[in-house]
């Protein structure tokens, strides 16, 4: 006889089933215990939301350092035009001063552009110093392996919505890298959202995302393989410019984030035609020792 039905009408008794002493105890050794695990789902909730929050506090970091180095790039651009101004400004002073007649005035002019240019740059790079001490990327080796392990169950939420499954083998080993851990995370990111995106028109049950690694020499290679609708191969460089998009909503700034991210690192990224079709996306950097 299996002693489970009789046990579930002490505790959940038919209408008009009498309460003797026993079926009491039985219920309140049964409420206590669901209240014991209310308890317990209660302390994992406030985990999970807390480890949440965390995660999406390091994200927003990774997304202002991505748009860092193009920072840099602009503010080169930008500290480029005084600098040249204040030569042609010094040069048109000297020209006045050594006239035969020296022009004062002109030169005094020449020396108050000078002045502005100067400043102006002064400003740029202040800025740029002040964003350095709060955000300069810090390049450490750490364990690639486990942060694969840990983009995955970021993810699990995201693609459980999206019905989109995630492939990661679980023996993943060590692998040593150097560089900024979140920000390799958040290039993997955006990988997986692309490939999770690129399967949506797929039936559910097919939407099969696999994120590997392959040792190949002195590199170490991350990939990434959807069976989604593929890519133009005539766009394969174009898809990692800046505010390139086929998506009605998307952005266009995943791959050309991802990508700086990696060059970043000396490595490279790559998107190519899975030959059963869908895409494969390759992040190649140098292998450390550990
Ligand atoms: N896995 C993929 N499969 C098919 N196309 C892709 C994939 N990844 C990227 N692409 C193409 O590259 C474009 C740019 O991607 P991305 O920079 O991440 O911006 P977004 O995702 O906002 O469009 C996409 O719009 C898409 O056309
Ligand atoms: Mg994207």
């Amino acid at each position: 006889m299996n002693a489970e039905p009789d046990f579930f009408r002490s505790i959940c008794p038919p209408p008009g089933w009498p309460l003797d002493a026993d079926r009491h105890g039985a219920l309140a050794h049964e409420n206590a215990r669901l209240r014991e695990s209310l308890a317990r789902q209660a302390t994992r909730l406030d985990e999970t939301e807390h480890k949440l929050r965390h995660a999406q506090a390091e994200l927003a970091r990774a997304n202002r350092l991505s748009l860092y180095g193009e920072l840099v790039a602009s503010i080169v651009h930008e500290v480029a035009q005084p600098v040249t101004a204040l030569d042609s400004a010094a040069r048109a002073g000297l020209r006045w001063l050594e006239r035969d007649e020296p022009n004062v005035a002109r030169a005094r002019e020449a020396l108050t552009h000078i002045s502005a240019c100067a400043n102006r740059a002064r400003t740029i790079i202040e800025s740029l110093r002040a964003r350095a001490r709060e955000d300069a990327p810090g390049f450490a080796v750490f364990d690639l392996g486990a942060s694969l392990r840990e983009v995955a169950d970021l993810a699990t939420h995201t693609f459980g919505a999206m019905k989109v499954t995630l492939r990661l083998d679980p023996r993943v080993p060590p692998l040593p890298v150097r560089g900024e851990r979140v920000l390799l995370q958040q290039a993997i990111l955006n990988l997986l959202m692309n490939g999770a995106e690129a399967m949506q028109d797929r039936p559910e049950g097919q939407r099969e995302l696999v994120l590997d690694w392959e040792l190949a020499g002195d590199s170490l290679r991350i990939h990434v393989d959807d069976r989604g609708e593929g890519f133009d191969p005539a766009l394969a460089e174009r898809v990692f410019e800046p505010l390139f998009t086929t998506k009605p909503s998307g952005m266009g700034m995943g791959l050309a984030i991802s990508r700086s991210i990696v060059q970043a690192h000396q490595g490279q990224l790559l998107l190519a035609p899975r030959p059963d079709g869908g895409t494969r996306a390759t992040l190649t950097l140098p292998r450390t020792a550990a």
